[in-house]
């Protein structure tokens, strides 16, 4: 693997400054920290062709999908996980192989629809709906959703609804500049797009963005009839909980996983909260208790690895055991909620290591892109924490390097936490 990784020793290459292009699948949703495909792709390679026996991928923290759509184009089986069901709806929809020709007609259906609709019930109820939506953008948002609920077929509307997603974010009365729920000043309102022009916009550019895709695959010979020749297996679950639900074993895991709780660090729940409310959850999953989600804009975030903090004491005592610099950064931390909200989240990703490593066949690669985040000021050497508990847990350590990461849409310093602005990659093996 790693001698056939380029340049390990300088962090400026594997920034990817110029060389990064969000193109096929990956141009469809705007999803928080989203990896850079061009360097998913180089690392596949890079293990593809160390061990050429590799026809697997696991991403257990698989966000919006990025290894997954690299996976895709190398005609590998993926499996991935998240808590997130948007997170889930955009790798349901970027993995989907159906026909453009119908797709293409579909939209021009769904287009005609909207513009001749005359419809102005909101057909969206949460007690935040007029905070977060200007009465305008309510009537074309429902607009927009009612003919999307009128499309019979369940992988087209999933195609709809993500550009509805992607058409929420754009719309609402939520600043752009920042992941979390925060209110634009009403003076700002103004510049709010039409959403329909919006949704428009984000639909054309998905569907010519899907037939690229679509080529590409057809050309390459990953598709018979029309389908991908290869697995895709998609859980929308917690990592600590339903991992067994992959059901197989992989041959290399690639992921970035959350950095801290989302609560102070990315807050994935938090972002993905307003356009869930216009999306019917059934078309993402047949679990009902995923309603919940639309209850709180925490909820999410709450349920996500680090958001819940409980026996402190002894989670910390345990810790310490498999890990010396967590014990020290223990040390360094003196306020007491610095302490419990490191407790909460390395606990849990200790405990999610377990299961990750259960879902990799023996002698399988993995490769972990993360940040080392501050608590309280104090800076969190997370990728030795972690290289610690993998080796707790009977991994074995190949290598690490550093990349820049050359602009990030997160305050470089807020009260909380100064973030960082280079991330780690580590390689290890499952013994
Ligand atoms: C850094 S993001 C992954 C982004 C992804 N690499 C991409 O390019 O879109 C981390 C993901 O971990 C997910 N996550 C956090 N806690 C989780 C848990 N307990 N189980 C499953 N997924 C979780 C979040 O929802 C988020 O999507």
């Amino acid at each position: 693997m790693l001698e056939n990784l380029k340049n390990i020793d300088n962090p400026d290459y594997w920034a990817f400054k110029g060389r990064s292009k969000r193109q096929h699948c990956h141009s469809f949703f705007q999803y928080p920290a989203m990896m850079v495909p061009q360097m998913q792709g180089e690392l596949i390679d890079a293990a593809l062709s160390s061990n050429p026996q590799i026809v697997s991928i696991l991403d257990p923290f698989v966000g919006s999908g990025t290894t997954m759509g690299e996976a895709l184009f190398r005609g590998l089986n993926f499996g991935g996980i998240d808590i997130n069901p948007l997170a889930i709806l955009a790798c349901k929809v970027k993995s989907k192989s159906g026909s453009t020709q119908v797709l293409q007609q579909k939209t021009s259906h769904l287009f005609q629809a909207i513009s001749q609709s005359q419809n102005t019930v909101i057909n969206v109820n949460f007690s935040s709906i007029d905070k977060w939506f200007l009465p305008r953008v309510q009537v074309e948002l429902s607009r927009i959703k009612l003919a999307i609920e009128d499309e019979p077929t369940l992988w087209v509307r999933r195609f709809f609804w993500l550009a509805l997603a992607e058409t929420v974010r754009l719309t609402s009365n939520s600043r752009l500049s920042t992941y979390k729920l925060h209110i634009m000043k009403p003076e700002d309102t103004y510049k709010i797009h039409s959403p329909i022009q919006v949704f428009t916009e984000v639909l054309q550019n998905n569907l010519g963005e899907y037939k690229k895709q679509s080529d590409v695959l057809s050309n390459n010979k990953m598709l018979s009839k029309g389908r991908y020749t290869g697995s895709i297996d998609l859980v929308l679950g917690d990592v600590l909980k339903d991992t067994g639900k992959l059901n197989k074993k992989y041959d290399l895991m690639i992921t970035s996983p959350p950095y801290g709780d989302n609560t102070t660090t990315v807050p994935y729940g938090q972002f993905s909260f307003l356009p869930l409310q216009w999306i019917n959850l059934d078309d993402i999953s047949r679990d009902k208790s995923i309603k919940r989600y639309l209850e709180s804009a925490y909820r999410i975030d709450r349920e996500s690895i680090g958001g819940i903090n409980i026996d402190f004491k002894s989670r910390s005592e345990a810790l310490m055991e498999k890990s010396s610099v967590f014990a020290k950064s223990m040390e360094k931390l003196i306020r007491l909620d610095g302490q419990k909200r490191l407790v909460s989240f390395v606990y849990d990703m200790d405990k999610s290591l377990a299961k990750i490593l259960s879902r990799l066949n023996k002698g399988a690669l993995m490769i972990w892109t993360l940040g080392n985040r501050r608590i309280n000021d104090v800076e969190i050497p997370f990728d030795a924490i972690l290289s610690e508990l993998l080796i707790a847990q009977g991994a074995t350590f190949l290598s690490k390097f550093e990349r820049n990461i050359p602009s990030k849409r997160m305050a470089r310093r807020n009260k909380v936490s100064a973030t960082m602005s280079q991330e780690t990659i580590l390689v290890f093996t499952r013994s």
